[in-house]
């Protein structure tokens, strides 16, 4: 027997000796496997794994077999791979990627499925590629057009992006690939970026810029967050106590990692202090400036360590950022059920032309000509015999540029590409004319599209040439807008103008002019003037869409697939029309790095809503006075605007308690999809309130004929709004009418 016993012993010692530890153990409790690990790591382990090693990457624990972390842009694509401590080009030959819609077009979709299919897919090639969180998604609200990364994000309204950020980031995860929601918070802005010190009221910031982060972080659970680089109430965002401490962590219980905007960090003691977990991108130009290791010198390294050892902090902050950084390894490069991946599949190319296909925006398709039987342009018919196309956007190279988005695509179906192929299919040549010249350039930390644009013509020559080409066609269509270029949609500087440049105007209304059957197309992230808009008689917002681009606009144009987007912005006639540009250069771009947002909760169609108020709306928050003088103009086209090859019915809203009914019709002769949005509009309400507000949405296929009744729940929180003083969501005792409709210029009140 005690021979027994001691070879029992010996076997559970050896057992104990071969088994793996706690933190080791997928079986076990996160938090457990979380505290297991940080108790074997020695104080500069700590120190070592929360900043980075390289560009994108930070050290994992060697001596414990815990991986580091490779990080990603974002949000549009797998970035291609730099070197070591350089933007440049690392040169590989296998980094090409898939490169999808900008968020604004899958914004534009209103459809969740869309966004989990964005998600999932864009995860999938992060994973294949051997990333671990994906930069991206970005959720900075639209405040101004002239922000040139609007492209980036989801549009104006809190309510819209906070239902689509969460898809994107749960289909991501599901990889075992972590997003890292950005840029928290108030990045509204790019000049300035670095400096700007941003103030609004609580209830701006409650009500209007952080539900979406709020979303991704309570409803997605996103394992990751970046901080922006701007300042508010003095304090830098990426180590600002309120927003990451107080808010991020106390009241909305996030549990991932924060992670810096790279080179967002500027003081060691707030980082220790303020919520920072993660350091990323401080002057890692550690070898050109001649540093021999410049992480080394990182806010969070040797100066957090020095700090310590004098005796000067403690190390319960560290642990706390330890416990945060290991959470996200748990959950992300040492996640056992991680598959492979897929990078430029089939499917991929599917999912980028199927979400392309649902954002682009019909904003107008009139009938040309007074006749009874007169007919729009669109969708194009194969009668069409002669089509012409004119424009820059129809051949530039997109997916290249705009900053840190840019991709190394592994191909781009031009608009012109994708209209030839599908017209040759109706035997229909197409002839192209450029018409005027923009950016000629295409290169982004050394990825080039490989595309030679220059040309040596007049604007005066291209004109001619266009206009002349245009008497001859069937039908036109001019393929413009912006580009990725600085000060159009692009990252680190906003764009000079709200008018599309390049003498796009001019030439459009000389196209006008020349044939009565013009489609304008714009590639854009952004709303642009339109004076022209009289004069055409169709016109698609079109994005930028990545690979599938000219594949999904032939879709759209000769309508093989029913247009269904709807704008998730608001399109103003003029800048002076916007909210932001209301008081002078303190409310944009700001006087001596001060913002302050005075137009306050009246963002977007918030505010296009006040046109026809005869006074100013004058209130008092958090004893600050605001003055909304309404709008002098009505929008050009409204937030949740969206036009179809087919037409739809809307049945009288119905209200029964809490829930609310309306039947839609197709009632025209193709299958189509309509978005039904959901307004509420307080009546009379002591507090300052949004004339209304979306707080729900159904996006909903039909066959012709087919109508289906669409059920909405109204939910108690869709009747709060943030009381400052108080600081809580409160219900307004004001009553509230329930608005239906299919943009928010267009809704009927729910009896
Ligand atoms: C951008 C981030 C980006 C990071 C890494 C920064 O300049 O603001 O959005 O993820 O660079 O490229």
């Amino acid at each position: 027997m005690k021979r027994l016993t001691f070879f029992l012993s010996l076997f559970t010692f050896h057992l104990s000796l071969f088994s793996s530890p706690v933190y080791l153990n997928p079986e076990v409790p996160l938090e457990q496997r979380v505290e297991d690990a940080l108790s074997r790591m020695t104080l500069n382990e700590k120190i070592a794994i929360i900043h980075a090693q390289s560009k994108f990457s930070s050290p994992g624990v060697a001596r414990l077999g815990i991986p580091g972390l490779w990080c990603t842009d974002g949000p549009h694509g797998i970035r291609a791979e730099v070197k070591w401590d350089e933007w440049d080009q690392a040169g590989w030959t296998n980094d090409s990627c898939m490169a999808f819609p900008t968020l604004t077009c899958l914004a534009a979709t209103w459809n969740t499925d869309m966004s989990l299919l964005y998600g999932r897919s864009i995860g999938e090639e992060a994973l294949y590629r051997g990333k671990n969180v994906l930069l991206g998604p970005g959720v900075n609200i639209y405040r101004t057009p002239l922000n040139g990364r609007n492209f980036e994000y989801m549009g104006e309204d809190p309510c819209l992006s906070a239902t689509m950020v969460v898809p994107y980031v749960l289909g991501v995860q599901q990889n075992g690939v972590a997003t890292c929601v950005k840029h928290f918070a108030l990045n509204n802005q790019e000049d300035g970026r670095h400096v700007v010190n941003v103030s609004l009221s609580d209830r701006a910031l409650y009500e209007i810029y952080l539900p979406a982060f709020r979303a991704a972080v309570q409803q997605g659970h996103s394992w990751s967050i970046m901080g922006a680089y701007n300042r508010i109430w003095g304090q830098y965002a990426c180590h600002n106590h309120r927003l990451l401490v107080d808010i991020l962590r106390s009241e909305w219980g996030f549990d991932g990692a924060v992670i810096s905007d790279w080179g967002g960090v500027s003081n060691t003691d707030e980082a220790i202090r303020n919520g920072l977990d993660l350091e990323f991108g401080s002057w890692t130009d550690g070898l050109t400036e001649g540093r021999s290791n410049s992480y080394d010198a990182y806010y969070l390294a040797m100066p957090y360590l020095e700090k310590i050892l004098r005796g000067e902090v403690g190390t319960n902050e560290l642990d706390n950022k330890v416990r945060n950084v290991l959470r996200l390894i748990f959950r992300t490069s040492m996640n056992p059920n991680k598959g492979f991946g897929a990078l430029c599949s089939d499917e991929h190319a599917a999912a980028a032309r199927e979400i392309a296909d649902e954002g682009i925006v019909l904003l107008k398709n009139a009938p040309v000509g007074k006749k009874k039987s007169a007919q729009p342009v669109l969708p194009l018919t194969p009668d069409s015999k002669s089509i012409l196309v004119v424009g820059e956007n129809a051949i530039k190279q997109m997916t290249v540029g705009g900053g840190s988005s840019s991709l190394k695509a592994k191909y781009e179906i031009s608009p012109l590409q994708g209209i030839r192929e599908r017209a040759a299919l109706n035997n229909v040549e197409v002839r192209y004319v450029r018409g005027y010249i923009g950016d000629v350039g295409g290169e982004y930390n050394g990825v080039t599209t490989g595309q030679d644009l220059s040309d040596n013509r007049t604007p005066a020559e291209l004109t001619a040439e266009a206009v002349a080409a245009a008497r001859e066609a069937d039908v036109v269509l001019f393929i413009g807008g912006l580009n990725k270029a600085e000060h159009q949609d692009s990252e680190s500087a906003d764009r000079l103008q709200y008018g599309l440049p390049y003498g796009q105007d001019q030439l459009i209304a000389e196209l006008a002019k020349a044939n009565s059957h013009l489609a304008v197309i714009i590639l854009s992230g952004n709303a642009y003037a339109m004076p022209w808009l009289d004069n055409v008689p169709a016109l698609v917002q079109a994005w930028f869409n990545g690979s599938e681009t000219g594949h999904a606009l032939a879709d759209i144009l000769f309508g093989d697939v029913n247009p269904s987007g709807h704008l998730p912005f608001t399109i103003m006639p003029a800048l002076e029309d916007y909210p932001a540009h209301q008081y002078g250069a303190i409310a944009y771009p700001g006087i001596n790095n001060e913002v302050e947002y005075k137009e306050d909760l009246f963002v977007g169609y918030r505010y296009a809503d006040l046109y026809g108020q005869k006074k100013p709306l004058r209130y008092t928050t958090q004893g600050k006075d605001y003055t909304i003088v309404p709008p002098k103009h009505k929008p050009l086209f409204a937030f949740g605007h969206g036009l179809s090859y087919t037409s739809f019915a809307l049945s009288q809203p119905v209200q029964n308690g809490n829930t609310v009914r309306v039947t839609v019709k197709n009632t025209g002769s193709r299958p189509g999809k309509e978005v039904v949005q959901l307004y509420i509009a307080p009546v009379k309400s002591q507090v300052a309130r949004p004339v209304k507000e979306l707080k729900a949405f159904q996006k909903v296929a039909l066959q012709p004929g087919e109508e289906k009744v669409l059920t909405f729940a109204l939910t108690d929180d869709m009747f709060r709004y943030f009381d400052a003083d108080a600081h809580q969501w409160v219900t307004d005792p004001a009553p509230c009418q329930i608005r239906i409709g299919t943009s928010s210029a267009n809704t009927q009140i729910a009896k």
